[in-house]
């Protein structure tokens, strides 16, 4: 009988023991938590495929600021539901600066803005009667110059609003380098732009569109990538830096690793990784069943992000996960 040399599991024998060679932490300022303002809500209402988040009124949307600042959140990600009377073909009313977008945005600013970091989703897609991420030409296609035009806009909207952080997700090309230099002429040079680089045209999205109240004809596949592709990601991440983006970000998270760890070796601004609804979702709906551990596998997953290169995870648990952590570490 011989008996080994080398024995792994001597550092796993205690919880603290274990807590000391934890080789990677997930600290709650390192989460930034998503959420949707609805336009005309008295009362906050749930979102049915997405247990436990909300379309938040304001008076709602204050508290629940708050709440995530005092966990010790890393930022607050707004996305606004303007009600659909204030949708048109153009989005007008994302660049309005009395659109649900801004006002949510300086009450954000107003209430919390001096604790955390306040950022605005910069799209047009919740905005829209047809639900794509920019204006369409005659052909039914989305007209990528036309609505770069209307992003500079809505970026300045956004940082007259207060925002500190605009993130374009709608995967036109050259959107970066636009919202930049329209933030630059309007004064706004210290604007940071998190540019969702990476954002693949994939079934993650579902409840999303719930919560947007998305009207989406068609499916996004001309503008965001393809799950296949990983050398493509790179090109779109270096391109988003070339035109000044200060952070990158990959969407979805965990099917996408391989990717975070790639963009991660590739560039050196911060990188970002979104839970996306569906990733939540899925998971809420299976501790429901009672068949997996809802914490446990909320924390792993997020360790996993962390571990394959995000350093700045968008997450609709952050308040909670940022409570959880705290008493960890
Ligand atoms: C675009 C946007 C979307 C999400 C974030 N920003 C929708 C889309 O690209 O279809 C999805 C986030 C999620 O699923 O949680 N405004």
């Amino acid at each position: 009988m011989s008996f080994p040399d080398v024995r792994p599991r001597r550092l796993r024998r205690t919880a603290a023991l274990r807590r000391l060679v934890d080789e990677t932490r997930v600290a709650p300022a390192d989460l930034i938590l998503p959420l949707f303002l609805k336009q005309g809500l008295t009362e906050p209402r749930a979102i049915g495929s997405l247990p436990g988040v909300l379309q938040h009124s304001r008076e709602s949307l204050r508290k629940a600021a708050h709440e995530a600042v005092s966990a010790g959140v890393g930022g607050l990600m707004l996305f606004g539901v303007p009600d659909t009377a204030h949708k048109d073909a153009t989005g007008s009313s994302g660049l309005d600066p009395e659109g649900i977008l801004n006002v949510g945005l300086r009450d954000l600013v107003a209430e919390v803005g001096e604790a955390t970091v306040i950022m605005g989703d910069l799209c047009l897609d919740e905005f829209t009667t047809h639900g794509h991420c920019g204006v369409l030409a005659p052909d039914g296609t989305v007209d990528n110059d036309a609505t770069l035009e209307l992003y500079g806009r809505m970026g300045v909207a956004m940082a007259e609003a207060g925002a500190h952080v605009v993130g374009p997700s709608g995967m036109m090309d050259g959107q970066v380098g636009v919202v930049r230099r329209a933030l630059d002429a309007a004064g706004h040079q210290n604007v940071s732009t998190l540019a969702y680089s990476v954002k693949y045209a994939g079934a993650f999205y579902g409840p999303f569109r719930e919560a947007v109240e998305s009207s989406l004809q068609g499916d996004r596949r001309t503008y965001q990538q393809s799950p296949a592709n990983v050398r493509e990601a790179l090109r779109e991440v270096e391109l988003d830096v070339a035109e000044g983006a200060d952070m990158v970000m990959v969407k979805p998270a965990l099917p996408y690793l391989d990717v975070i760890a790639a963009v991660r070796e590739r560039v050196d601004v911060p990188v970002a990784a979104y839970q996306v609804s569906g990733e939540y979702a899925m998971v809420e709906a299976a501790a429901e069943k009672g068949w997996i551990d809802r914490q446990g596998v909320m924390l792993e997953t997020l360790t996993s992000i962390k571990r394959a290169g995000a350093q700045i995870m968008l997450t609709y648990w952050a308040t909670e996960a940022a409570q959880l952590l705290r008493e960890r570490y």
